[in-house]
């Protein structure tokens, strides 16, 4: 088991040669019920995917399922435009979402709406390949030319898209986390060592009710900026209630993960979210993930720390937190009880 982890992992690597370093994050299989990741998923997926009814090994314990499939649209996440020139705002604005929800949406974010719309086609083209074909594709050295990286059959002549995509994802997830830093008052600057693209894929699944595309998780990451595409799936637990996140054209979902929550005290709030399947159309994402380097020591802020406001959380190097990430599967009081210094 543990060497198909670490197989799927270093294919993952593999393919997105955007990855920097060495991570011990660990794809988990029960996190991701029915979601496509790259070929080793897409296999399992696509030979029955057309079929009328879901086999029973993607079917979760009635506790897991998704529940109610229609969540009211009220009480949405704040859409925060970017292009305001009050940067006073702009901070107070991130600073309240994390503070509520550890959600958002961002418009007028400088990411040109064509290569935001280029980036989503090659991802698409890529999940539309066959199993065959990906799995040809993705056992290419990642450091010369392939498909996901250059785009397109002909990726020898083709222009590169996914590269300048991540360039321009990349800025604006710094830009937040700039405005994140001047909203808590400390300073971030050499948190983030990796950066990692996700794409995520999700067929349409016969029977929505009795799976997930991705289980209630928490993002160990600091930062996550989302390409929803315009298929609704993506939900945020909040106030023990799941809160549809709405497709909006040209936007991007931005979440702060957990390790955010540690050094803002709590002050911040990871939140938990899950991917919902439909019947109808394929569904297909891409995650933009900032996250530290394996020794970067992961613990509250000083500044936010004094005899009044203990530290809530123990200082840990972010292997440590991944591993005790991973241990607590999707367990979030188990997570909790694991890093807080209170119990
Ligand atoms: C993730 C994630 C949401 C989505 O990749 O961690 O939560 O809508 N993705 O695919
Ligand atoms: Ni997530």
């Amino acid at each position: 088991m543990l060497s198909f982890f670490k197989n799927l992992w270093k294919l993952l690597k593999d393919l997105y040669k955007l990855l920097v370093a060495d991570t011990l994050f660990t794809p988990q299989p029960f996190l991701f019920p029915y979601r496509s990741e790259l070929q080793v998923m897409e296999h399992l997926v696509s030979s029955w995917c057309n079929d009328r009814s879901l086999p029973e090994s993607y079917i979760l314990p009635p506790e897991k399922r998704p529940g109610k499939l229609t969540v009211p649209l009220a009480n949405n996440i704040p859409v925060i435009d970017l292009g305001g020139h009050d940067q006073t705002d702009l901070i107070q604005q991130i600073l309240e979402a994390c503070q509520e929800f550890g959600f958002f949406q961002v418009i007028n974010h400088g990411v040109p709406s064509n290569l935001m719309d280029e980036a989503m086609s090659v991802f698409k083209e890529f999940h539309a390949l066959s199993g065959k074909d990906k799995a040809i594709e993705t056992s290419k050295d990642p450091n010369k030319s392939c498909f996901i990286y250059t785009s397109r059959a002909n990726y020898a002549t083709e222009k590169e898209v996914v590269g300048p995509y991540t360039a321009e994802v990349r800025k604006l997830g710094f830009r937040i986390l700039e405005f994140i830093s001047q909203g808590l008052g400390i300073s971030l600057d050499g948190l983030v060592g990796n950066q990692t693209l996700l794409v995520n894929h999700y067929p349409p699944c016969p029977d929505p009710s009795l799976t997930l595309g991705l289980g209630k998780h928490m993002d160990p990451v600091v930062i996550n900026i989302l390409l929803q595409s315009d298929v609704y799936g993506l939900q945020v637990f909040k106030d023990e209630e799941w809160i549809v996140v709405e497709p909006i054209p040209n936007a991007f979902v931005v979440n702060i993960g957990y390790p955010l929550q540690i050094i803002s005290n709590g002050k911040l709030k990871g939140a938990e979210h899950r991917v919902v399947t439909n019947s109808n159309v394929a569904r297909t994402t891409a995650s933009y993930f900032l996250s530290p380097s394996n020794e970067t020591l992961i613990e509250p802020a000083k500044s936010l720390v004094d005899a009044s406001h203990l530290a809530l959380y123990k200082s840990l190097p972010y292997k440590d937190f991944l591993i005790k990430y991973v241990a607590a599967s999707t367990d979030s009081k188990a997570l909790e009880e694991a890093l807080s210094t209170t119990v």
